[in-house]
């Protein structure tokens, strides 16, 4: 999970590391009680998820609560890269005497951690890497021996920080690394890390991506600065269900077995649709392997209360699960969604293959479900989903 800025840095605030006081607002009058209570001159800043909000004119100076609050008027409801503003970060401004970069993050080619420093930060990371390689410092950090005050050290002077802040530098790179491994994220970026002119150094923007495997353990954190927002509800849902799911814009409901399988079904059905007035997947949804009834319900059910849905392939190949075993799970989905008060009224197309794929079908023939088809192939039963998706609309 990505986080965003104001959320970064409220983290780093936990762990010690020197940030300007910030309040996160949503209206423009609200920005205007912020900038008074923060006391000016302070930033009106854009929180999404997305980098260069600088140059998009998402980072704002304001001197006074007036252009505080228009400010805000203005970049409220912007969008930036693809994603609209729904909250301004008002923050305290810091006079800035030099821009630095820092960050950790996970070196998987090397299979450790990485520590990125550059005494030249500012400007964007990949712009810095490609114009002056030499400036941007890569330090290999052991994920057993961590970051000690030594190590932050050695950080800092490969960055070529001043000698002057070097030791104040160290220090937030040794707290950055406790927020690195206390919270379990794959990255902490500081970018603009800046030395002021009295030479105190401050953390001016963060960006933080939490690792979802590890979410169990940080559930405060995860459950507190999760943003449904976003997040399309019916994708929002399936997480709840811990599905695999992803919506996309079509109209045949996929469920499949097995990442690959689904993500093949996706391209089959595509072609296929191609023939019945372009009809495309509706989603993305691997049920994975051991595939039991509530899974298959429940993986039914977001399916099928996404409105643009008109038809449902369901591809299974039968492998350490089989058909027969995945066939049950059918229809006993079916009837636990009907107990459930859901109605299926939209027509399921199925294809088993695979281990046990003859008693498979014998079970759905058997239960006649009416709204249940059932074709042998991929592709012919990619052909008549989005035949009858096409059909409907
Ligand atoms: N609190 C602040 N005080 C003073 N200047 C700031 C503050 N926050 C950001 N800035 C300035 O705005 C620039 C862009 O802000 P930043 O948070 O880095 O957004 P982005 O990286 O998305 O462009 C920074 O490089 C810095 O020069
Ligand atoms: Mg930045």
């Amino acid at each position: 999970m990505d986080l965003f800025e104001w959320q970064a840095k409220e983290l780093f605030g936990r762990y010690g590391v020197p940030v300007t006081k910030q309040r996160v607002v949503s209206t423009p009058e609200a920005a205007r009680a912020a900038a008074d209570e923060l006391g000016l001159p302070v930033m009106v800043k854009a929180q999404v998820k997305a980098g260069g909000r600088g140059k998009a004119g998402g980072v704002k100076f304001a001197p006074t609560a007036d252009d505080a609050e228009s400010h805000a008027k203005n970049i409220l409801g912007m969008d930036i890269k693809g994603h609209t503003v729904h909250t301004v970060l008002i923050a305290e401004a810091a006079d800035i005497g030099e821009e630095y970069y820092f960050s950790f993050l996970l070196d998987r080619a090397n299979r450790s951690y990485l520590a990125m420093c550059s005494a030249e930060g500012g400007m964007e990371i990949e712009q810095l890497a490609v114009e002056k390689p030499h400036a941007l410092a890569r330090v290999a950090v052991d994920p057993v021996a961590g970051v000690d005050d030594a190590k932050a050290l050695e950080i800092a002077t490969a960055g070529n920080i001043p000698e002057a802040v070097r030791g104040q530098a160290a220090d937030v790179i040794r707290k950055l690394w406790d927020v690195f491994v206390g919270e379990e994220a794959t990255l902490v970026e500081v970018n603009p890390l800046v030395r002021t002119p009295d030479d105190k150094v401050l953390a001016l923007d963060g960006k933080v991506t939490l690792d979802d495997n590890a979410s169990f353990r940080h559930a405060e954190v995860h459950e507190a600065y999760r943003d449904t927002s976003a997040t399309d509800p019916l994708e929002v849902r399936a997480k709840e269900l811990h599905l695999n799911y992803v919506k996309l814009d079509g109209e045949v409901g996929i469920i499949g077995n097995g990442a690959g399988l689904v993500m093949s079904t996706l391209d089959v059905v595509a072609y296929a649709g191609e023939d019945f007035g372009g009809v495309r997947p509706a989603n993305f949804l691997d049920i994975g392997g051991g595939a039991s009834a509530e899974v298959m319900a429940n993986g039914l059910d977001v399916i099928l209360s996404d409105p643009s849905v008109k038809s449902v392939f369901v591809n299974v190949f039968g492998g350490i699960t089989a058909c027969d075993a995945v066939a049950n799970g059918i229809v006993q989905a079916l009837s636990l969604l009907a107990s459930r008060g859901e109605e299926v009224n939209k027509p399921l197309v199925v294809r088993l293959d695979g281990n046990n794929a003859e008693e498979g079908r014998r079970i759905l023939s058997e239960a006649a479900h009416p709204l249940v088809e059932q074709v042998d192939t991929m592709d012919g039963a990619a052909r008549r989903a989005a035949e009858l998706a096409g059909k409907v609309a």
